[in-house]
This record gives structure tokens, sequence and C-alpha cells, in this order.
């Protein structure tokens, strides 16, 4: 016999946009389980993204989840852009009015959501397996699943599908619905957290002819560097030994680099991609986070995206539940790819400026340049990078 329960929204995915969707819907006083299929363990020590938009982190402390955040976070008020040797600051606060950016890694917004969500008695399933989605064209949407062998059955009023791009939720919408738009860069980062203090206390994001280069942390003793390497490359060819000569390399500049090297604690490959689906939803099926788009991560915008599609989804329940009718759910996609797209846009113009495109002459190297020296000396230019770069407006 299959075991039914019911719910008012089923969320698929224990990911930033599922974990903080059930937590603002709990505090609009709306009912979810989450169904997710790894452990807690594992995605609590998932390395990701970790850099916070200031809009980010405005949401994460207006609802209760910021404590930590605000004692353990890096604020950082610019970012250095470094090309042909030198580096140039960009005064992220002065050009946007007072915002920042805050380093703080996705594994531990992971932390204080689950936290949250279980002190308040919430319903996270965690390795649960064979996840489907079933009816959300009509008014009773169901989700079955597996847990310790059980099959079971969750009767809800929506679906939110939050499982990532490799979840099943987009792929249950039929055939025919979803306009897909999707591309691959011609490159991907090699990523190395290191336990050593960061070289400087503010992001360095490099341009240089061995490819790009970024410098970024996670405290002030774990540093995060990227390197620009092949789609296809294979770790085994990257020792740490390549890895540091590679490092001082690129981030050198006239003066040196004072680059220190540390014990390597992770080492992974990360995919250069551009992708939306439109819309974002189904009848009674709702997509959020990378189950519908993923940004190349230059810019730092997949996480963030995450969070501002659902503060719009949990917006849009919460207003049905209240009585307010289906108004702003129906136009939940409408209002999610307006920003998505503009976060697309600008994670493209930063790939694009920074990256050495295999195959390509020595234009394309001269343009980048011009580009990022009229970046630097044009207020208007660096305005655009810096408001971009903290955060459009929810606007919504
Ligand atoms: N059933 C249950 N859970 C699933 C399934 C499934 N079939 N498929 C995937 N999941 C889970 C994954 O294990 C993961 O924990 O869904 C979650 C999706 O989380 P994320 O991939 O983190 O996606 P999202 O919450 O949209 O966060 C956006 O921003 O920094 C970027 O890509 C980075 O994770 C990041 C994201
Ligand atoms: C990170 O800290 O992992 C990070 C920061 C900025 C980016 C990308 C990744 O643009």
């Amino acid at each position: 016999m299959v075991q039914t329960a019911r719910t008012q929204v089923a969320i698929i995915g224990a990911g930033p946009a599922g974990l903080l969707l059930a937590h603002l819907l709990h505090l609009a006083g709306v009912r979810s389980v989450v169904l997710e299929n790894r452990s807690q363990q594992y995605i609590e020590e998932r390395i990701r993204a970790g850099l916070l938009e200031q809009g980010t982190v405005d949401l994460l402390i207006e609802c209760g989840v910021g404590e930590r955040l605000k004692r353990e976070s890096l604020v950082h008020h610019g970012i250095e852009l470094r090309f042909g040797g030198r580096g140039h600051r960009i005064d992220l606060t002065a050009l946007t009015g007072g915002r920042t950016v805050t380093i703080y890694a996705q594994h531990e917004v992971i932390k204080d959501l689950v936290k949250a969500r279980l002190d308040a008695g919430g319903e996270i399933r965690f390795e649960v397996s064979d996840v489907s989605v079933h009816d959300f064209s009509g008014p009773t949407p169901r989700v079955r699943y597996r847990e310790s062998g059980a099959e079971r059955e969750l009767a809800c009023d929506f679906i939110a599908g939050c499982d990532g791009f490799h979840g099943i939720c987009r792929e249950s919408i039929p055939a025919g619905v979803l306009t897909v738009y999707d591309h691959h860069y011609p490159f991907a980062w090699l990523g190395v957290l290191t336990e050593t203090p960061p070289v400087s206390p503010e992001l360095i994001y490099t341009h240089h002819e061995r490819g790009f280069a970024l410098f970024t942390m996670r405290t002030t003793r774990v540093s995060r560097l990227y390197l620009q390497c092949t789609p296809d490359e294979d770790l085994a060819n990257w020792p740490d030994d390549r890895i540091w000569e590679e490092l001082r390399a690129r981030l050198g500049t006239d003066g040196g680099v004072n680059l220190r090297e540390g014990p390597i604690l992770q080492k992974g490959i990360t995919a250069m991609r551009g992708f939306v689906v439109e819309p974002m939803q189904y009848h009674r099926l709702f997509l959020a986070g990378d189950a519908a788009h993923i940004v190349p991560p230059t810019g730092a915008k997949g996480l963030n995206l995450a969070v501002a599609d659902v503060r719009i989804l949990a917006r849009a329940l919460a207003a049905h539940y209240a009585g307010r009718g289906m108004d702003l759910l129906e136009r939940y996609s409408a209002t999610c790819l307006r920003r998505i797209w503009r976060a697309q846009r600008f994670s493209w113009w930063m790939t694009t400026l920074l990256h050495r495109f295999p195959g390509e002459g020595p234009l394309r190297t001269r343009l980048q340049l011009a580009e990022l020296d009229y970046l630097v000396h044009s207020k208007a230019a660096s305005t655009a990078l810096a408001e971009n770069y903290t955060g459009l407006p929810f606007d919504d």
C-alpha cells in the first residue's frame, strides 16, 4: 500500500532555492514538504559558489536566517580588474550609492536554512529516491517517491521544481511547451579550494594571454582560485605544482604576486553554459533556480538568481493562500525572466570580456583590452558594472 500524505506545496530539491522557498512559505503560514535525494551531510558540504549580492544578504537577514552570515561573512566594497600586468580597482560602494557584495559560501547558507527549517519543525525528507511528479495540469497534483524502500505519495496544491539543472521537474513538462535557450562556452573553469590566506582583501578578475583567472576567498584563511581551462579538461593533468605555477603566471603584475602556496583541499571543473527555459511554469508546476536557468559563473549570479526566483514564488503563493487570487502566480515566469535575462546578459558580457577564446586571433584580445581600459577609466562604464555586479533590483 502506498502511504499518502498531504501538504500545500511540494518542493523538489533542497538546494538554496528549495530550502529558502520552504522557509519563506513557513513565515507566510504556508505548509510545505521538501524532498531531496541526497543526504543532509552531502548538501551541507557540497562546495559551490560564495558571492552574495546585496539583495540576497538583505533578504536572508530580513527573514531571520542571517545571524551567522552577519558574524562570519566578509563584506566587500570593491573588486579588482587586472589586465596588461596592472590592477585597477572598481569601487562598487561609491559607484552604487552604498551597495556591497558579501563572501559567504553557499554550503553555509544551506546549513543555516536547513537548521531554520528543522528548528521550526519543518519537513525535509533527505535521501528519497525515484521522485516523480503527476497531475500538475489539474487542481490536485501528486508527487511519488521512495523512502527507506517504501513507496510514498504526497498530495499537494502546487509543486515547486527546485531540483537543479539535472532534476526531473523540467523534463516532466510536456514536450513542446518550453522554449530552450542553450549556449556552451568553449572553455571551463578549474576551481581550487586552498588553505592559504587571501592574496588580497578583494576579488581579482584577471585577463591574461594564458587565459582568465579569478582570485576569490571563503574566509580569511581559505582562498578559492579559478583558472580558465578547456571544457574537456582532465583533472589528472593538473597536479598541484602546475596549478600554482599557472596561478602565479596569470595573477602576476609588473610588481610580482604575493601568492602563498598552501594545501589544496578540493579541485573541480565547472562547465560554462548559458541556459534558460521559457516559461518557468506549467499550470501548477513552477520551476525555480538552476532547474530553469544556468549562467556562466563569471558574474557569480547563479545562487543570487535562485534566491530572487523563490522570493517571487513565495510571495505569489502566499498571496494565493491569503485569498488574493492567482494573479501573481500567473505572472511568476514573466516576472522572473525579466531579471534572469538581464543577469544572463551580464554574465555573458563579463565572460566574453575576460576569457581567451580558443582559435581566435589577436583582434579579440585587443578589443577586450580596449574595453577594459574604457571600463576602468569611465565612470559611466564602471557604474554599469557595479550596478549589475552588486545585483539589479528585484523589481517585482
Ligand atoms: N529528487 C530530489 N532532489 C533532487 C533531484 C530529484 N530527482 N534532482 C536533484 N535534486 C536535488 C539536488 O541534490 C540538489 O540538492 O535538488 C537540489 C538542487 O539544488 P541546486 O543544484 O543547488 O540548485 P538551486 O537550489 O536552484 O541553486 C542554484 O546557484 O550557485 C549556483 O548552481 C549553483 O547550486 C547552485 C545554484
Ligand atoms: C566564488 O567565490 O566562488 C566566486 C566569486 C565570484 C565569481 C565566481 C565565483 O564571479
